[in-house]
């Protein structure tokens, strides 16, 4: 009895299933409805809001979702969502033009499980983008020293007239809106740069910055940049860099990680070696790349000094790039073998030859004045 309800449902089911296909197949379902794009101001995050296909409610046995997609013109490729969101806020480049696509996904056994996409429906936005190119600041870049501080520097743009003046802004997710530097770097009165400090909970995310100025006459061409800090880091030098011997004449090279908030599993080490060959000025040879903090060289050269330099950098485990720290570096000096044993050898020569001029002058002076006179006397005949 069980048996044949189940069969009979399943009858049901995949007759109304057919039905629905077939019709899903003719009808296809609707794309989302009112796109729109509105800036928050946060420098380069979008609000991006949509409404359902108006006859949504008629899929009851069927889930509805969105295939949002964005980038920015001239990008290559689409950034993709899967959501059953009708609204989203994410990163653009603000200086281009923002595209965002969405369609309505239908699935379920109104569709007999088979993905239905509706068309797509399309939106841009651009923030007005006031001056000329040219009057953008230059040679814009930002280094993250020690996980401590962020500093940003730049150029006046080339049309900047005289008197201008930049504001740097920037927002990261947390904070409720943009907010000005508050540490410029000057140069004869004019912001070519800021300091910027407590950015712990910018880490790992987007950092959006703005560089906008102003001139009495003239309208500037804001600059936008979106910041990855742990891909900015330079870390310190290494510390406490140690250069010894061992017993089998190898060179033990042991250092400390620089201090700061540099995360120290976050680094590695460039290990690098001169060593002397007589008068030939050292070149540097890269000997090591390692995340240790010590390293072993074998002396193939049995040189008498060497000269060893390591730098640090973020390593990819933390992130994708970074910047070298500076070099600290140690040279390690070593007598040869066969100068130390000629500084053994020349003072017993020259003691040994010496106490023998003398016992032969003695010897002499004692046959020519047998009647013994002073010593002094007989070693001046
Ligand atoms: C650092 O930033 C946090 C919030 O991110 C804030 O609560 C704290 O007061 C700031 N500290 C300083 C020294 O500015
Ligand atoms: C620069 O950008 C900030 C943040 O968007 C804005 O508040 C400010 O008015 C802008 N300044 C100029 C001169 O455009
Ligand atoms: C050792 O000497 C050889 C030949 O003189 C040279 O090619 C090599 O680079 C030297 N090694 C180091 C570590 O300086």
């Amino acid at each position: 009895m069980a048996l044949r309800r189940i069969y009979l449902f399943s009858l049901a089911l995949v007759w109304g299933c057919m039905a629905s296909s077939s019709s899903s197949q003719q009808t296809a379902v609707a794309p989302p409805q009112d796109l729109q794009i509105t800036d928050p101001g946060l420098l380069g995050s979008l609000d991006i809001e949509w409404k359902p296909p108006p006859n949504v409610q008629t899929f009851n046995e069927c889930t509805v979702k969105y295939k949002f997609e964005y980038r920015n013109t001239g990008d290559r490729e689409w950034k993709v969502i899967f959501t059953r969101k009708l609204k989203f806020r994410v990163g653009f480049d603000l200086s281009r033009t923002a595209e965002v696509k969405v369609q309505t996904l239908l699935e379920g056994r109104c569709t007999n499980d088979v993905e239905v996409q509706s068309e797509w429906i399309y939106a841009t936005f651009q923030v007005p983008l006031q001056g000329k190119l040219e009057s953008e600041v230059q040679n814009f870049h930002c280094i993250y020293h020690d996980w401590e501080y962020l500093k940003c520097t730049w150029q006046p743009g080339l049309l900047a007239p005289r008197g201008v003046h930049y504001g740097l802004y920037y927002w990261y997710e947390g904070l409720d809106h943009a907010v000005q530097c508050d540490d410029y770097i000057q140069d004869h009165g004019i912001n070519i740069g800021c300091m910027l400090q407590n950015l712990s909970q910018a880490e790992y995310k987007d950092l959006s910055i703005c560089v906008n100025g102003s001139a009495a006459a003239t309208l500037l061409r804001p600059l936008y940049a979106t910041l990855r800090l742990h891909n900015l880091a330079k870390p310190s030098p290494p510390k406490q860099l140690v250069v010894s011997m061992s017993a089998s004449e190898e060179l033990r090279v042991v250092w400390s990680p620089p201090g700061g908030e540099t995360p120290p599993q976050c680094l590695e080490y460039e290990v690098q070696l001169a060593e002397e060959q007589g008068k030939a000025k050292a070149a540097w040879a890269s000997v090591s790349t390692q995340m240790e903090t010590a390293f072993t060289i074998s002396r193939a050269n049995q040189s008498r000094i060497s000269c060893v330099r390591v730098r640090g950098r973020t390593n990819n485990f933390c992130a994708d790039q970074g910047f070298w720290s500076e070099w600290t570096q140690e040279c390690f000096s070593v007598s040869r073998t066969e100068d130390k044993q000629l500084f053994i050898l020349i003072p017993v020569i020259l003691s040994l030859s010496s106490s023998l001029i003398i016992f032969m002058l003695i010897g002499q002076c004692k046959k020519r004045t047998p009647a013994g006179k002073a010593m002094y006397m007989s070693v001046g005949c």
